[in-house]
């Protein structure tokens, strides 16, 4: 482990000395503790912070991508549903449930995954997804390897709620969870903030990471082993979405591309919500605030909206592809929360409004790594029922209506 000299110089190399400004008042154990927490938190995300914000503030030249329409894929069901089925039965296809988020907007203090969506009985977001997966197992009669990721933060909750809840009817033995990185949280000057006098306040560093954090977990083996070629990952908030969905599989595998996204057709030229596109010529997605109106309200020779199709976080990925990128760094992201922290007067302080950054990779940015992907244009109100936020827009509320209208007992 560093020394207290070498751990000063460190943070002196970023400005962050304050951050040993209670080592003197701490106990032994603790002073280890917060020696290990510098010598293993990659600062250089800090860097981030002098690029103008958002290093992806410098994009490309963007283009629209068409997709697979649900007219097509009504046309096309049964062959690709056929060679989906296939591929699920030969072994080739897991899931990855993206649950290390902190779910700050929602305001529950459990892994979201814990929420019950349930009125009159209980359902639990995790149950959503296991039973949506159930739907594929029941279908094909194979067990459908699923990784769960989760954070420091809530994988000792979220590991136990599943084994008190006997994995709600899945097989255990293809379950497995693997534990994501984390990053400093800043305040608005870019001082990393205090958890408390010990401790720097660490949060999980975004969904990006999930293939090098199953690589460190050591199940990149699990995944050779079993003869996965292609990996579904998904969020754990949308509890309306097809998982291993043996379409998506199918169309994808037939069209010969290197990935496919699911989208929905955007409902507004103003909706919030990133874009599958081109840029530069390889596919991407570009975010909200990152379109000119003119993008936003731009139409194609048929009257409809060119950047028409929106990303649902519902991706599929080549194992191989994926393994070849692991050297490559993905952008960091810098976003606005709010960060629990100690003051300069040793008080804790949980914030009601943002108050700093937090630095995190996103797993949209893998898109425009690979060569090609596949926009597989899914119906909203069958497959997307996100829980964002308690109320309103991609609530509870929300997600309640939808799951009702698709005949789910709550
Ligand atoms: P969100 O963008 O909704 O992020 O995550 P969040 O941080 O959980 O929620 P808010 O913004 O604080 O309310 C989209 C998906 O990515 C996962 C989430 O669990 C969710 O499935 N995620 C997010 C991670 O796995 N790790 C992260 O560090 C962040």
């Amino acid at each position: 482990m560093i020394t207290f000299e070498e751990a000063k110089d460190i943070l002196s190399k970023y400005g962050q000395e304050h951050i040993l400004k209670y080592y003197d008042e701490i106990s032994d154990s603790e002073k280890s503790d917060l020696l290990k927490q510098i010598e293993t938190i990659d600062f250089s995300v800090l860097e981030a912070l002098k690029n103008d914000k958002d290093i992806t503030a410098e994009r490309g030249e963007f283009a629209p991508l068409g997709a697979v329409t649900v007219k097509d894929i009504e046309k096309n069901s049964s062959e690709y549903s056929k060679s989906g089925i296939e591929a699920i039965k030969a072994g080739k296809i897991a899931a990855v449930l993206l649950a290390g988020g902190q779910g700050t907007r929602l305001g529950f203090d459990k892994p979201k995954g814990m929420f019950n969506v349930g009125i009159t009985k209980e359902l639990y977001i995790f149950q959503c997804l296991i039973n949506n997966l159930m739907d594929i197992v029941n279908l094909t009669g194979v067990w459908i390897p699923l990784y769960i990721m989760t954070s420091e933060k809530n994988n000792a909750d979220t590991v136990e709620f599943f084994k008190k809840k006997n994995y709600f009817g899945y097989n255990s033995s293809y379950i497995n969870f693997f534990i994501q990185d984390m990053a400093p949280s800043v305040d608005y000057n870019g001082k990393i903030y205090m958890e408390n006098k010990a401790k720097i306040s660490l949060s999980p560093n975004g969904n990006g990471g999930w293939f090098s954090s199953i690589v460190r977990a050591g199940l990149l083996e699990d995944i050779r082993e079993k003869g996965i070629e292609w990996l579904n990952v998904f969020a754990v908030d949308n509890v309306l979405q097809r998982i291993a969905d043996p379409l998506f599989i199918g169309a994808m595998i037939n069209s010969g591309l290197q990935s496919g996204g699911k989208v929905v057709s955007k409902a507004a030229p103003e909706e919030r919500v990133g874009v599958l596109c081109l840029e530069d010529g390889q596919p991407s997605i570009v975010e909200y605030y990152e379109m000119t109106h003119e993008m936003r309200t731009l139409l194609d020779e048929n009257g409809e909206l060119a950047y028409k199709y929106g990303v649902i976080l519902n991706y599929l990925f080549n194992v191989d592809k994926l393994e070849s990128l692991l050297k490559d760094k993905l952008p960091i992201h810098i976003v606005e929360k709010k960060i629990p922290y100690i003051d300069e007067n040793g008080n804790h302080v949980s914030p009601e409004a943002p108050n700093g950054y937090k630095f995190e990779e996103l797993v949209l940015d893998m898109i425009h790594m690979q060569d090609s992907c596949l926009a597989y244009e899914v119906i909203r109100n069958k497959e997307f029922a996100p829980i964002k936020n308690a109320t309103g827009v991609d609530s509870v509320e929300s997600a309640r209506e939808l799951l009702k209208e698709n005949g789910v007992q709550l």
